[in-house]
């Protein structure tokens, strides 16, 4: 059992080492906000901050988030109002990106 603190929640999560946060953020927990897009550490779409640093979430073993401190695009602000999640959603809409994509900043 693994506990990783994101966007200042403990979560206790039954995962192998190994597997990438970005499976842990999206399947494990239900948090879409953090994207999939290349998933070699190329396009950014999955970054988080791992203790204030730009992590590549899909290329990050889960292992090595443990006792850190997680944020996610959610964690930003509660309302969406923080200026990257208003950006996000701008953006989101210019492309096009599918409903699905753009319900969660
Ligand atoms: Fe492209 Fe992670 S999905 S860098």
């Amino acid at each position: 059992m693994k506990t990783l603190k994101i966007n200042g929640i403990q979560h206790q999560l039954d995962v192998e080492d190994e597997m990438p946060l970005l499976w842990v953020l999206r399947d494990e927990l239900g948090m879409t906000g953090t994207k999939f897009g290349c998933g070699i550490g190329q396009c950014g779409a999955c970054t988080v901050q791992i203790n204030g640093q730009a992590v590549r979430s899909c290329s990050f073993p889960v292992i090595a988030a443990v006792g850190a401190d997680i944020k996610t695009i959610e964690g930003l602000s509660t309302d969406g109002k923080h200026p990257v999640q208003q950006a996000w959603l701008e953006r989101s809409e210019e492309r096009r990106v599918g409903k699905e994509c753009r319900s969660r900043w």
